[in-house]
């Protein structure tokens, strides 16, 4: 048989692919995606047929995920626990879709993951297939049994590797895991699973890879400007640019400044609370633009709704779900909200910060002249109109608070 492996070249999907050989005396082809995890891809293919793959991909979809899987989600406003753009969750249906398709044109039955059964991603990887490709079965190592008594630690995958010619990196070594792209690196684990931890500290500075220390940022600010056509951002500083070139625009912008750190405790799907750091330079400027468009050129209502989904399409994005009816149902309704949000929005970025320096739109729904505290020129607005207005919203309360002071004297 042949199995469809999700590979990093890291130690665990290095031993993993090894191990899923011997078990399962099966054909291994690894599959990776490039997603802009930059320089962990160099030398990649060559490791994955040195320690055992018959065949190794490795697919550039870092176009697609801006896209289709990036902008998609900002025209959302998608923020999970108020802190977290997603850049992890986002990523793996993508990986999962094309591994299945991989899957398919190899003739494989099952496709294996490397992620562990403590986690969110494996829900995200198996919802992905079970959506997509019903029909194959999905190996998780982690959670079997005879995996994980053969490997309780990292000096059992560090020995195994080395008995079985694996070349173990240096990145291996790392205190804590790492997961890279396009949006975002987050950290997890080791020193940061105490949540008294200070990320932020001198002390840890090494460890941050896409942004400068806000303290280390430069002294000048710098502006930026973004335009927008039907939410999605189409230009920076007058250069048109598609989705992966603003997006990696905006991360070297981001970086430079010291913006889009998060340190957070937030809720895994599985259960359990999980410490995490994340980068997301680039997203963060774009998450703050967007919503600056918003407010100049989107319908009160129309917004209104939209927020009020933000919550709930956040959790579909977190816990796997992008692949599913309600998702879509919500990137409908996502996507007729931003017919009018065009413009062009200019920030000012600054030592961590992102600051607003001027919105404008040739679609604009804010009327100076309605809102103006001088004469109103337009005669659009009534003050006298307020009077009713209030009369009739306070109807209810009137009746509830006579109702309560009556009930008292009683
Ligand atoms: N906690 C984040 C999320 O669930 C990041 C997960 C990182 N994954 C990883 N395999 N290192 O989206
Ligand atoms: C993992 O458990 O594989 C990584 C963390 C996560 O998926 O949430």
């Amino acid at each position: 048989q042949k199995i469809v492996l999700a590979y990093s070249g890291g130690l665990d999907t290095s031993v993993i692919l090894t191990w899923l050989k011997e078990s399962f005396d099966a054909e291994i082809i690894t599959f990776t995606a490039d997603i802009g995890q930059k320089d962990e891809l160099d030398g990649l293919e060559e490791k994955a047929l040195r320690t055992g793959a018959t065949k190794a991909y490795i697919d550039d979809l870092r176009e697609e995920f801006a896209r289709d899987f990036i902008y998609p989600m900002f025209q959302a406003g998608a923020l999970y626990e108020g802190q977290y753009l997603l850049g992890t969750s986002i990523a793996r249906p993508l990986i999962a879709k094309r591994m299945v398709e991989i899957a398919r044109a190899e003739g494989a039955t099952a496709i294996a993951h490397g992620a562990t059964g403590k986690g969110n991603d494996q829900v995200r990887f198996e919802l992905t297939a079970a959506a997509l490709a019903p029909e194959l079965d999905v190996i998780a190592p982690w959670r079997i049994e005879e995996f994980r008594e053969q490997f309780p630690g990292r000096a059992e995958m560090i020995a195994y590797a080395e008995k079985h010619g694996i070349p173990v990196t240096a990145t291996a070594s790392k205190p804590y895991s790492t997961d890279r792209n396009l949006l975002h690196i987050s950290f997890e684990s080791g020193m940061l699973e105490d949540p008294w931890f200070d990320p932020s500290a001198d002390s840890n500075r090494e460890m941050y890879v896409l942004s400068r220390a806000p303290e280390e940022a430069p002294d000048e600010a710098e502006y930026v400007e973004l335009q927008f056509e039907q939410g999605d951002c189409v230009a920076i500083n007058g250069k048109r640019l598609n989705p992966l070139e603003a997006m990696e625009l905006l991360n070297e912008l981001g970086g430079k400044h010291g913006i889009g750190r998060v340190d957070m405790v937030e809720n895994r799907f599985v259960g359990m609370k999980s410490r995490g750091v994340y980068e997301t330079p680039g997203g963060t400027i774009l998450f703050t633009a967007h919503r600056k468009m918003e407010s100049l050129t989107m319908d009160r209502e129309v917004m209104h709704l939209r927020d009020s989904l933000i919550p709930k399409y956040a959790s579909l994005v977190y816990n796997g779900f992008w692949f599913a009816p309600e998702r879509h149902a919500i990137q409908a309704l996502v996507a007729e909200s931003q017919k009018n949000v065009t413009g062009t929005v200019r920030l000012k970025l600054y030592k961590g910060n992102i600051m607003g320096a001027g919105v404008q739109s040739p679609v604009s729904l804010y009327n100076p002249d309605i809102a103006t505290m001088e004469a109103d020129p337009s005669k659009a607005y009534n003050q006298g109109d307020a009077t009713g207005f209030i009369r009739l919203n306070a109807l209810r309360l009137r009746v509830a608070s006579g109702v309560a002071q009556n009930a008292g004297k009683q």
